[in-house]
């Protein structure tokens, strides 16, 4: 099978399409032919080996000491049920899926097996591939957060990062729960996030949100410059801080800043589940979600893929088309 596969680290050419052994669904795997994937900062980090700050420690375990330990990337995938291992009851060949590959990578191949009982289910029929996977990323991600932190009619919510795939996410759910939501984004994403739900938007390059004065019951930090040190100030007493990026130093004290400020600040861990994925896709299909597409690339230009999600200004998702 074809696949855009990375044999050490570095830059966005050391991703080449090659011809590699097509998987074989083992006992209580499902073989997935790969419609769509999206190219996300999660590919980013691990093919740059870009950490977050205090993790680069843990960095080798995860990523490979001296190459890749997962040579394909692709965190999320949508497509067709080829074939099925002994024991799989909850898929059968033919089923339109869509889910996610997690910490296993393998989205940006033309096959890949996934455990039955991953992060996966079944895509409604009314939805296009690309649609479905650019809902995952962000949507699996919020959906966590909204189950340790759920949002309230009335909470004043702030996502500080608001046109990037989680944040986009970020404000159409809290809208979705009746928040007063406000976001953080620069000048030319505006429109963007006033189109998603947001009721005021702070361009960050005029404003600091923390410095103004305002306070929050909830704020979304999905940028990786407000850790509670500077958001802290922003959230009203009880407030929770959700760290959906956060640095070693920001995940140690979580708890101790928390009890100290009456807050909570919940680090944000990556542990999908299929009702994470199934929470993006009902809302979706309830018109309260919106996938956001930025730009669609084919597996071909990869490369290019790759260059424009290192740029840090995608909006939304970057679509990767895998077959056909
Ligand atoms: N904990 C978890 O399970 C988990 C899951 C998913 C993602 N993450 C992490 O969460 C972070 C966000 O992921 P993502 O996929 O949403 O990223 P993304 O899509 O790459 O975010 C890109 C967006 O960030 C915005 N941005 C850049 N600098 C900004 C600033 N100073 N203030 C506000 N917005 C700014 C950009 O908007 P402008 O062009 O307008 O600046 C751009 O639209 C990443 O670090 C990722 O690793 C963690």
């Amino acid at each position: 099978m074809r696949a855009a596969v990375y044999r050490r680290f570095g830059g966005p050419e050391v991703v080449r399409i090659e011809e590699v052994p097509k998987p074989v669904p083992q006992a209580g795997e499902v073989l997935i032919k790969v419609m769509a994937s999206t190219v996300s900062v999660a590919d980013h980090r691990m093919r740059a080996r870009d950490l977050p700050k205090g993790l680069g420690f843990f960095g080798p375990l995860v990523l490979g000491v001296f190459a890749p330990r997962k040579k394909i990337l692709g965190m999320d995938v949508t497509g067709v049920v080829e074939g099925v291992g002994a024991g799989v009851r909850r898929f059968s060949p033919g089923d339109a899926v869509v889910g996610l590959t997690g910490v296993h990578f393998g989205g940006h191949g033309e096959y890949v097996c996934l455990k039955q009982d991953a992060a996966l289910v079944a895509k409604p029929a009314e939805m296009s591939f690309e649609d479905a996977v650019a809902l995952v990323f962000g949507g699996h991600t919020v959906s966590e957060c909204i189950r340790r932190c759920p949002i309230k009619p009335g909470d004043a919510v702030l996502v500080n990062g608001a046109s990037g795939a989680v944040g986009s996410a970020a404000v159409q759910v809290a809208k979705h729960f009746g928040a007063v939501v406000t976001a953080v984004t620069s000048a030319g994403n505006a429109e963007l996030v006033r189109s998603l739900g947001a009721d005021l938007v702070i361009d960050y390059a005029e404003t600091d949100f923390a410095a103004s004065g305002e306070r929050y019951d909830v704020i979304f930090e999905c940028v990786g410059n407000a850790p509670f040190e500077r958001a802290g100030a922003a959230l009203k007493p009880g407030g929770t801080l959700l760290l959906v990026i956060v640095d070693l130093e920001g995940m140690l004290n979580a708890k101790k800043n928390g009890r100290r400020s009456v807050t909570r600040v919940l680090p944000i861990s990556f542990t999908p589940t299929s009702a994470d994925v199934a929470f993006a896709i009902d809302l979706a299909q309830a018109g309260a979600l919106r996938p956001v597409i930025d730009r669609t690339y084919e597996l071909d230009q990869i490369v290019e893929a790759h260059r424009y999600v290192d740029s840090g200004r995608k909006r939304g998702n970057v679509v990767l088309r895998v077959a056909g």
